[in-house]
């Protein structure tokens, strides 16, 4: 699959982004350049982008429309499990990679951004890193090529922020565990094939007793909730997950009993990430739309791009957009050398997520009446932009994480 990420070059090709991605580390903070192989890889997925997302994102966006057909060409593509290695039929990728790709994909259509962003952090990445060789072949392989994809359910309708409140249950009966209980707001609700399901095991150990579990969708004693009707990304579906005697076989325990806290903890790490990378990609296609729209249009005489007043609100997105990018890159590149990266995912949503609000913001206000209608393309990442200040962490939350872990630092 990276060989067909990196126009066909072939598993050496793959080998020598992950490699030289590392390599490079410091040349990248040096000279502010990505890799070539990561260049080719941001213009295969921004032609991608262009042709496949950005014609029909505003139509997908007023049907609420699951875009099918382009999941299955992404995954064709190696888009869908860009860190899995090749063993499990993952483009064998890196974390700088991922993020690059979530970037373009959500500039063309952020719907399409979450929907790639929850398959590959969400939901591959604990199955990658706490499952077992069985679970792997199982749960892993079929959902790279965007015929399945799957979800993540933490949050309830009771317990969004304070994720060790979970009130869902597992029982063991036997040879299976029973679920109980509602799991809220999930992404991919409607379109996934599987869930990591987050319930307690015993009530009284608190956030040490709530384990993780692979439950396969549909299934007896799973329903969905209503599609919800959203202010953003309405092409991804949203939903409640309710499970009554949802009855799955013991083997689909995820890691450890009484494990589920910190793998949701440490997933939600890398899916901070992605989301950032959603955050950029919204925030480039909101300049793009301002700097073409002010380059265009006239006022007093010339294009408005002349008008300092103008000119200083494109210097402030741009450089808010920038500044948020390294923070990503740089909570990738963490990632991809095995160094800790809590505190740096957090910013780099924190950082990306309040950026894309700020700039689509100003986007309208540059594009006037025309930013207030759906002709164009700046309402749509305004509304889009918007909850990725809320989901997978609130901003709230991630600075909280930044806190604790700065203080953590300086304890020693
Ligand atoms: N990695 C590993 N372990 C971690 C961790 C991390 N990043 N963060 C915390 N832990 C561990 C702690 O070390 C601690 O371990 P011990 O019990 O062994 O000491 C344990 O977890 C509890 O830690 P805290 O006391 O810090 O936990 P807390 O209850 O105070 O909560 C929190 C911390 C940061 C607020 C956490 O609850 C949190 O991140 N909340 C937000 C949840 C969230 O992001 N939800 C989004 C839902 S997913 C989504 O949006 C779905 C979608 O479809 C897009």
């Amino acid at each position: 699959m990276a060989a067909t990420l990196l126009a066909r070059g072939g598993g050496a090709a793959a080998r020598a982004l992950t490699f030289g991605c590392l390599r490079q580390l410091h040349t990248v903070y040096q000279t502010v350049e990505l890799p070539e192989t990561h260049q080719m890889l941001r213009q295969t997925c921004r032609d991608f982008a262009e042709k496949e997302l950005v014609p029909i994102a505003a139509q997908l966006d007023k049907e609420h429309r699951f875009p099918a057909e382009q999941v299955k060409k992404m995954g064709a593509l190696g888009l869908l499990a860009m860190d899995v290695p090749e063993e499990y039929k993952g483009a064998g990728l890196d974390y700088l990679a991922y993020s690059i790709a979530v970037e373009e994909i959500s500039r063309g259509c952020a719907s399409t951004g979450v929907v790639m962003s929850v398959n590959n952090s969400l939901y591959l990445g604990p199955i990658l890193k706490f499952g077992s060789e069985e679970q792997k072949h199982q749960w892993i392989a079929p959902f790279t090529s965007g015929d399945k994809i799957g979800c993540f359910a933490l949050s309830e309708p009771g317990n969004g922020s304070d994720a060790g409140a979970a009130s869902t249950v597992a029982r063991l009966d036997g040879n299976e565990w029973v679920l109980n209980g509602t799991k809220a707001w999930i992404t991919n609700a409607w379109d996934a094939s599987a869930v990591v399901v987050f319930a307690t095991t015993d009530k009284s150990q608190k956030h040490k007793g709530i384990s993780a579990f692979l439950v396969p969708m549909p299934t007896p004693g799973l329903s969905l909730g209503k599609k919800e009707d959203k202010l953003g990304i309405r092409a991804s579906s949203t939903a409640n997950l309710i499970f009554e005697d949802c009855r799955i076989p013991k083997a689909n325990l995820l890691g450890q009993q009484g494990m589920g806290f910190k793998i949701a903890m440490q997933t939600l790490d890398s899916g901070r990430i992605g989301i950032a990378s959603q955050a950029l990609g919204i925030a480039q296609g909101a300049l793009d739309c301002a700097v073409d729209y002010a380059e265009k249009r006239l006022a007093f005489g010339s294009p408005i791009s002349k008008l300092q007043a103008i000119q200083f609100k494109l210097a402030d997105m741009a450089l808010a957009l920038e500044g948020a990018r390294l923070l990503t890159w740089r909570a990738a590149m963490l990632k991809d050398n095995g160094k800790p990266y809590t505190k740096e995912a957090a910013m780099a949503k924190l950082a990306a997520s309040e950026a894309a609000t700020a700039i689509s913001h100003q986007a309208i206000q540059i594009l006037g009446g025309m930013g207030y209608v759906t002709e164009m393309p700046a309402e749509r990442h305004y509304r889009d932009a918007r909850i990725t200040e809320i989901y997978e962490g609130t901003s709230e939350i991630q600075r909280l994480v930044i806190a604790g872990q700065l203080l953590k630092e300086y304890r020693g």
